[in-house]
């Protein structure tokens, strides 16, 4: 008798718990397929108890929000502040996680002072920015997003920012060659968004990408990989389907580029306000766009914009009509599963 309760009682056990080696969480069950799952933070939002707890169980990587961009790092000439990118980096060290470099490049959030330099100054700028900022993490980050966002929405090229109009379509090697420098052992990675759907927009900037990766290739500029920004959407003004996405990951591959998913979530604001339908909603486009990359076999990193409801961005760049607080990242805001996290873990425990 006391062997056969033993018996069902370990039997009842036993089904109850995940398969060996994929503990369920975002982390336990990337890494039991090779991958990582990140999230970005902030310093503040560590500050809750709730969000720090989420962030260590959930993640095996972590990336700056805003905190390692240059209007945080050197918001006066040569006066460079690491105390709140250190901050995270020791977070991570703590609680053994990594860390990514988020952005060195881009043309969004730099310093009034860098925006007024005419071009030879913006150069020199740009030279000691990098050399400075990516030799201060020497060999403690694994991966540096490079240059952000340089293709026009259009897809008609490059876009056209003041690096373009100052420095020329060069700006781009040039910024490789920099971070390579510093640190030769970093993984480089060009940063872009709106290159999952299935739309004729979404496939001119992919043609205009690929030309660019390609003629970086060609010369043999220090480059390693592709960020998929990935801000999805679970209605009609953005991609909901990925049945090319597919392919075009196979033409970043055959660039010898891995791919990592960098900023995922799924933009609710045009759906209807009641909870279960959106979270119904974006469950759906994380489970389509999941199935169309993780198959993909130089995937190596999923990284999602936030872990919980309560940190999105999206409620201030881009807020629902009826003031609601959007639902678009795996948890919800009390940290709790919800209908994604329940997507997200079907499709990275499926073979
Ligand atoms: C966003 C942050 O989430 C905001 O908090 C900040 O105010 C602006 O930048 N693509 C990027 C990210 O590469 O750096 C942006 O992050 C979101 C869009």
């Amino acid at each position: 008798m006391f062997l056969a309760v033993v018996g069902a009682l370990g039997w009842s056990v036993a089904r109850a718990l995940p398969p060996p080696g994929a503990s369920k969480t975002l982390q336990g069950l990337a890494a039991a397929r090779g991958l990582r799952w990140g999230t970005a933070v902030t310093n503040a939002q560590l500050q809750n108890p709730d969000l720090r707890r989420l962030v260590t169980s959930q993640s095996g990587l972590i990336v700056p929000e805003s905190e390692l961009k240059w209007d945080g790092v050197e918001a006066a000439p040569g006066r460079f502040d690491f105390s709140a990118p250190d901050r995270l980096l020791a977070f991570a060290r703590e609680h053994g996680l990594a860390m990514r470099g988020h952005t060195l490049l881009w043309h969004e959030q730099l310093p009034a002072w860098v925006r007024a330099l005419p071009a030879a100054e913006l150069d020199k700028a740009l030279a000691t920015y990098i050399g400075t900022v990516v030799g201060h993490y020497r060999g403690q980050l694994p991966s540096w997003d490079v240059v952000n966002e340089p293709i026009a929405d259009d897809g008609t090229g490059l876009r056209r920012t003041l690096w373009l109009e100052r420095l020329g379509p060069d700006y781009i090697a040039r910024a490789l060659t920099l971070a390579h420098q510093a640190d030769p052992k970093a993984a480089l990675v060009i940063n872009e968004y709106g290159l999952e759907g299935d739309d004729a927009k979404t496939a001119r900037k992919r043609q205009a990408f690929l030309k660019l990766l390609r003629q970086l290739r060609d010369r043999g500029v220090p480059l390693d990989a592709v960020g998929l920004q990935a801000h999805l959407y679970a209605n009609g003004s953005g991609p909901t389907t990925f049945r090319t996405l597919p392919a075009f990951l196979r033409e970043l591959a055959a660039l010898n580029l891995d791919i990592y998913v960098t900023e995922l979530d799924v933009n609710d604001r045009e759906l209807p306000a009641a909870i279960p339908e959106r979270d119904r909603d974006v469950a759906a486009v994380y489970s389509a766009f999941l199935a169309a990359v993780l198959p993909e076999p130089r995937l190596r990193l999923i990284t999602s914009w936030g872990l919980s409801d309560r940190t999105t961005w999206l409620n201030s760049f881009f807020p629902r009509a009826d003031g609601l607080p959007q639902r678009p990242l795996p948890f919800d805001e009390n940290s709790q599963a919800k209908p994604a996290t329940a997507a997200i873990m079907a499709a990275l425990s499926k073979p």
